[in-house]
């Protein structure tokens, strides 16, 4: 937004974002992870905070500093992500999942440091499925009228894959971007489609994430208020 006040549009709502992406432990000292930096989440804290809402973040181990006047919970694994925004989403009005959620996690945690043994190859890690927390959030609304807004990073058949993602998820919005080739993980901008349950189609140019995060409220926004726009 380039000159003229910040609008208080979200003023007198909940909000709960998670951010970041989440660590599953093997034992002690080891965990599997993901590249996503946390950056879009905490651009979607910070302007929804600008707009006027009340902000919860779920941040899953970005290396971001909390932003001011927003509630942070700091959280780890996809289990500990789950428990706090289902908790955070009984009086919310909005969720947004930026967060990059493990699809799996060790079926095994060692609670000693996994050694390795002279002449003995290591054993496979087996992996179990982690809740699908988005699904979860969608299929049970525990505030009438909340919206549920997801995130995909897709690779290639990027619409197709959005559209299909967004109807087995449930959620309302869907942002999806393109990654690969140096895209979105880590950067500052974003470019992004966000496809709403209505087939409702909204392209966001390539720009600094706070753009995508501001066209994520105003569509969110325009859906509390149906009247409007
Ligand atoms: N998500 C979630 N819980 C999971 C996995 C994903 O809440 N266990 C959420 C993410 O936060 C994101 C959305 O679901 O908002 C889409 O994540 P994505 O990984 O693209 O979807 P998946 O269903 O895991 O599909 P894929 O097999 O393509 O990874
Ligand atoms: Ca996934």
């Amino acid at each position: 937004r380039r000159g003229g006040p910040v609008p208080t549009d979200l003023a007198g709502r909940h909000v709960v974002i998670s951010a970041g992406g989440t660590r599953e432990p093997l034992d002690p000292v080891r965990f599997l992870g993901n590249r996503s930096s946390g950056k879009q989440g905490y651009a979607l804290a910070v302007t929804a905070a600008a707009r006027g809402a009340r902000v919860t973040l779920l941040s899953a181990n970005a290396e971001l500093p909390d932003p001011a006047g927003v509630d942070v919970v700091h959280v780890s694994t996809a289990l500990e992500l789950r428990e706090a925004a289902l908790k955070a989403a009984e009086d919310a009005d909005a969720v947004v999942m930026a967060a990059a959620v493990a699809d799996f996690r060790p079926a095994e945690y060692a609670t000693g440091k996994i050694k390795k043994v002279e002449g003995v190859e290591p054993a496979p890690v087996a992996l179990v499925r982690n809740p699908d927390v988005l699904a979860e959030l969608s299929a049970h609304r525990p505030r009438s009228g909340q919206l549920v807004v997801g995130f995909a990073a897709e690779t290639d058949d990027v619409l197709a894959n959005g559209r299909a993602k967004l109807a087995r998820k449930g959620c309302d919005l869907l942002v999806v971007n393109e990654v690969g080739n140096g895209k979105a993980f880590g950067q500052d901008v974003n470019e992004a489609v966000v496809l709403g349950s209505d087939g409702s189609e909204t392209p966001v140019p390539v720009g600094p994430k706070e753009a995508l995060a501001d066209v994520v409220w105003d569509l969110v926004a325009k859906r509390w208020e149906p009247g409007r726009n």
